[in-house]
């Protein structure tokens, strides 16, 4: 009897899913909960026990259910929990197993504030102007393809007439026959015209829903959807009569409709991975308010179906997200404060116009991997349009460029269907090509050229494809976490910051079976009277130094930040081992003050050992709630506030990105009000006009450096970038040596330098250890088939003389990697 109930419930269970979408929802009439419920308790139980009504499995995510109740103000399921909870306290109910204890998690659903499109109307002023040369070998593309697609002669992103060179360098990829076949990209976006003739063929319905309608096709409705229709024809327009043709053009192309309506977070997690099974690349050219003003991150349930197309996605091999970078840079915005763009699970793609120069609207930060063609200097996006046979010249913003980037990688995934996230985020890195353009352009340990600006450069669909023909697969993720770094203290107005410390050993990482860094992540806490204000550098142990946080002008938030996470991709390839310094500064002395809390430093990357890596455990909402548990060895921080005077980083070249310095070969649509001359200062070297024009060519030093191919103006920014960052890590290891000197002498007391492990000397047993100089490294050998241009290694000469090597105990118990931080479930409900 019993067997045969399990039984039937196990079929209903398979039945709801089979019928592949939950009843409609209507969100004037009801509440909706999402509820992690654990076995042995059936959903069905269980909205029984809470008189709910249950609605069906919430795909997005393992053991995660829908139900529904009558609108009601309070949040009845919570409220229960609480009352079983408050009632167990008072020992009024006796303590056996009750059925709220199978509810692991729950979230009584909200309707979300609107994701904005990432589009921007461009100004289009077009050039007659084109090479000749370049106008024949396009026509010889077109007839060695059989292309005869109307625009694609104006589809310059494909294939540039005008600027020869710049563009996505895909003809010859599609040459050699790889055109996307057998890969599908989702568009996750206000719809999708599916009758288009330049879509039809490659529409893959399987794949797609309108979440908004609550209907199988997500057929654009709005008079304004036309923004997925456009982003899918840049990817997948069809190689025929209609239009032009997408980067990937025999790739399939569905869409998920969310932008045009009303939705909750269980929706969005919904869509977010929608049929996981078929989708490969999941494409998003929107998110939060890009006002300058906004820190929003997605919700819990949206990361954690992320995180499960990342590990069971394209057959494990996870799904590939891709964010447009956004659209607020003329108002300051960074993409490190949007919550999706700085997620490790997602590569993050900014914008160039089609003379490289930056456009006024694509937002800088340390988590951008990489740029491609979009609108400014007069001309925009061809693509295809909503309608039968419909076509545009004026898509633009970020949000044009985030699908280029997703046709490209639909390209590569049909040369290398094998590879993982993680692989195309490497490609990514390896194949991006910086360009001659001013930007904060720096070269990392593994010798690519990063700037906040524009990641490591511009995506070549050709070198991208051709590397990865040969690519050897990295192993699988591995992660560092550091213990929570108390802080504690005031942030001192102004030049000065606030400088926190903590230093990762060899044998840290040794212990969570790390080897090399891919991204950084660092979760902070800061109270501040005007979020604004604030800006955050984090610099690694070779010196690379990654602006988390920007001042942002318009963003007035009486709050600091709490547990926000920011993210880098500028460390990537680095050892991870030494000291990693987080720099806060409250950047304008105005009277609003405020006191850096505490920090968090997560290393994620290429593990040592594959056969005893997992993945990663789900993350929950409670992963943060451990910051004042001080565990029994306190890690050994070291915070010091930057004396005035000092060589303080931010005069360092280093912080540009928020200052983006105005091409001078571009008609920008800046305003010139932007702070764009900021940064001109430290370039007192800058060549007038007429040398400039006649040195073009030339090597800015004598021939041993390298000219990294670019002209001498640029070449001058990355010497003179780097002469600066020499001269800051000399002052800085100058001043941290007489700091050093000082603090031997001072007291404990000394109000500048606070010790917070002052127990460390006794318990730090079994753990402790001292380490030795660190070896300066060069990058370069680690990745020699990529290896730069040149032996540059400025960077990791000057490290090398910082007088790092002294405080040397660290609790391992709290640097968790692997194993020993697998979520304890238990905690997860409130
Ligand atoms: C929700 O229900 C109300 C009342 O029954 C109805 O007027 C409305 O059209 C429904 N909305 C949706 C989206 O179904
Ligand atoms: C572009 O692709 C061609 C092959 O079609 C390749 O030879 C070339 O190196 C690539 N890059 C550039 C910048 O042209
Ligand atoms: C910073 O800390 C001081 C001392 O604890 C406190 O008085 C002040 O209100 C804090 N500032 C903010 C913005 O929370």
């Amino acid at each position: 009897m019993r067997i045969l109930s399990l039984w039937s419930l196990l079929a209903a269970a398979t039945l709801t899913s089979a019928s592949r979408h939950l009843p409609r929802r209507n969100y004037s009439t009801h509440d909706y909960y999402a509820i992690h419920v654990s076995s042995p308790a059936s959903p069905a139980e269980l909205a029984a026990h809470l008189g709910l009504t249950y609605d069906g499995p919430l795909t997005a995510l393992d053991d995660h259910h829908l139900f529904k109740a009558p609108k009601h103000d309070n949040d009845i399921v919570d409220d229960a929990v609480q009352e079983l909870k408050k009632r167990r306290r008072k020992r009024e109910v006796a303590f056996e197993p009750h059925i709220l204890d199978s509810v692991r998690f729950t979230q009584k659903q909200k309707v979300k504030p609107r994701h904005w499109k990432r589009n921007r109307l461009p100004e289009i002023q077009r050039v007659d102007a084109q090479d000749s040369d370049a106008v024949k070998s396009q026509e010889a593309v077109a007839r060695a393809l059989s292309i005869k697609d109307p625009i694609f002669g104006e589809q310059w992103h494909l294939f540039s007439t005008k600027y020869p060179g710049n563009d996505l360098n895909v003809t010859g990829v599609w040459l050699d026959g790889i055109t996307g076949k057998g890969v599908t990209a989702c568009i996750v976006d206000d719809g999708l015209d599916m009758d288009s003739e330049d879509l039809k063929d490659n529409f893959f319905a399987e794949g797609s829903y309108d979440f908004n309608d609550q209907v199988d096709l997500p057929k654009p409705r709005l008079s304004d959807d036309r923004h997925g229709t456009r982003c899918a024809g840049e990817v997948a327009a069809g190689k025929n009569n209609a239009c032009g043709v997408g980067v990937a053009y025999d790739s399939k192309i569905s869409g998920v409709r969310i932008l045009s309506g009303d939705i909750t977070d269980a929706d969005e997690a919904l869509a977010i991975n929608y049929a996981l099974g078929k989708n490969d690349i999941y494409s998003c050219s929107w998110g939060p308010p890009d006002d300058g003003k906004t820190m929003q991150a997605p919700g819990i349930l949206i990361e954690q179906a992320m995180i499960k197309a990342i590990q069971e996605g394209r057959d494990g091999k996870g799904s590939i997200y891709v964010f447009a970078a956004g659209n607020g840079a003329s108002s300051d915005d960074n993409c490190n404060f949007d919550g999706y763009t700085n997620s490790i699970y997602s590569i993050t793609v900014g914008a160039i116009d089609q003379t490289n120069a930056h456009p006024y609207y694509s937002e800088a930060c340390s988590a951008q991997l990489v740029v491609t063609y979009s609108s400014g200097s007069g001309d925009a996006i061809h693509t295809t349009d909503v309608g039968q046979n419909k076509c545009t010249g004026t898509h633009g913003g970020t949000s044009a460029a985030g699908p280029l980037g997703v046709g490209t990688f639909a390209l590569v995934l049909q040369a290398r269907p094998d590879l993982s996230w993680r692989d195309v985020q490497w490609l990514t890195v390896m194949t991006a090509v910086p360009f001659d353009q001013p930007s904060d352009w720096t070269k990392t340990s593994i010798g690519k050229m990063f700037s906040h600006q524009f990641g490591y450069g511009k995506l070549d669909a050709y070198a991208i494809v051709e590397a990865a023909k040969t690519w050897e697969l990295v192993k699988p993720q591995a992660w560092f976490y550091s213990p929570w770094m108390h802080v504690k203290k005031p942030i001192p107005e102004g030049e000065q910051g606030l400088a926190s410390v903590f230093e990762v050993t060899e044998e840290m990482l040794k212990r969570a079976n790390f080897e090399r860094v891919e991204h950084i992540t660092l979760t902070m806490n800061v109270e501040h009277q005007r979020r604004g204000d604030l800006s955050v550098e984090l610099i690694s142990p070779d010196g690379m130094s990654s602006h988390l946080a920007t001042a942002r002008r318009d963003d007035d938030a009486a709050i600091g930040y709490v547990d926000w996470t920011f993210m880098s991709v500028a460390h990537w390839g680095e050892k991870g081992i030494g000291k990693w310094t987080v720099i806060l500064k409250d950047t304008k002395p105005n009277g609003k003050t405020g006191n850096f809390t505490d920090w968090r430093l997560r290393l994620w990357g290429e593990c040592i050992d594959p056969k005893i890596q997992k993945l990663r455990p789900m993350p929950t909402e409670h992963d943060d709630d451990d910051h004042d548990v001080i565990s029994s060895h306190p890690a050994h921080t070291t915070t010091i506030s930057l004396p005035a005077g000092t060589p303080a980083p931010s005069t360092a070249p280093t912080d540009v990105p928020n200052r983006p310095v105005r091409p001078s070969n571009a008609k920008t649509n800046s305003p010139s009000s932007s702070p764009t001359t900021a940064f001109e200062t430290p370039v007192s070297a800058s060549p007038s006009p007429s040398q400039a024009a006649e040195a073009e060519k030339e090597n800015f030093l004598p021939s041993p450096f390298p000219t990294f191919g670019v002209s001498k103006r640029t070449q001058i920014w990355i010497y003179g970038a780097l002469a600066l960052i020499l001269l800051f890590c000399v002052s800085l290891a100058i001043y941290l040596f007489l700091a050093r000197r000082r603090r031997m002498r001072a007291s404990r007391d000394n109000y500048e330098f606070e010790m917070l492990d002052d127990g460390d000397e006794e318990g730090g047993a079994g753990t402790r250890m001292l380490n030795g100089r660190r070896r300066a490294r060069r990058g370069g050998e680690l990745y020699d088939a990529f290896a730069g241009e040149s032996d540059e290694e400025l960077l990791s000469e000057s490290e090398d003389e910082m007088p790092y090597r002294d405080e040397g105990e660290f609790n391992e118990k709290s640097g968790a990697g692997g194993a020993s931080e697998a979520g304890s479930s238990g905690s997860e409900m409130r």
